[in-house]
């Protein structure tokens, strides 16, 4: 049996070790910069996943206005298909799903491992953003989720969330 996941907020004190994920999960990591600017939003919702006390995922999500961003999830490689990321969706989703909230994301479309996980949680197509990842012009795919509900007592839940 894997050893118990903790899942809680992510905070500066994580950083190294999340930045070591970072640089091994994507071809354009961000900066302790960018990570820094996410962690200091207080809308935003920032999760680390722990095992052993260890870092072994972690997620980024911002809001802006009414809509939630999925900015940035990722999982050390030796980890994965352990339902690390879904346990940090799943979090993430009992935390801000209100009725008719929105949450969308942009995901390489060679990206074979997200787009599953995010299409198993509701998320879906929305169209292409043509040569969006500088390094090598990838098209970004858009998806949207959007919880069952009432649109307008979504939006004032999450000006007062
Ligand atoms: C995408 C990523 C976060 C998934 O993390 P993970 O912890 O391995 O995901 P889970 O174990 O929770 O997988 C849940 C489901 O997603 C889908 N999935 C995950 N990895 C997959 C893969 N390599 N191929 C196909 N489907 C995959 C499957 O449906 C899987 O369920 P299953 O294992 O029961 O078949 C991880 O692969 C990663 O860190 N990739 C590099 C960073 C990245 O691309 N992040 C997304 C940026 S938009």
């Amino acid at each position: 049996m894997s050893p118990q996941l903790e899942i809680r907020r992510l905070t500066y004190a994580d950083l190294p070790q999340v930045i070591a994920i970072e640089r091994r999960a994507f071809p354009t990591p961000w900066s302790l910069a960018m990570f820094v600017l996410e962690l200091s939003k207080p809308s935003g919702i920032c999760l680390a996943a722990l095992r052993n006390g260890r870092i072994v995922g972690y997620l980024v999500c911002s809001r802006y206005d009414t809509v939630w961003h999925l900015m940035n999830v990722a999982v050390d490689e030796r980890l994965r298909r352990e339902g690390i990321a879904t346990a940090l969706l799943e979090h993430l989703f009992e935390r801000a799903d209100r009725p008719g909230a929105q949450y969308t994301l942009e995901v390489r479309l060679s990206n074979d491992a997200a787009i599953p996980l995010y299409e198993r949680f509701g998320f879906q197509s929305a169209g292409l953003r043509r040569g969006y990842y500088h390094d090598n012009k990838e098209d970004a795919l858009i998806m949207w989720r959007t919880v069952a509900g009432d649109r307008e007592a979504a939006d004032e839940a999450a000006a007062t969330a």
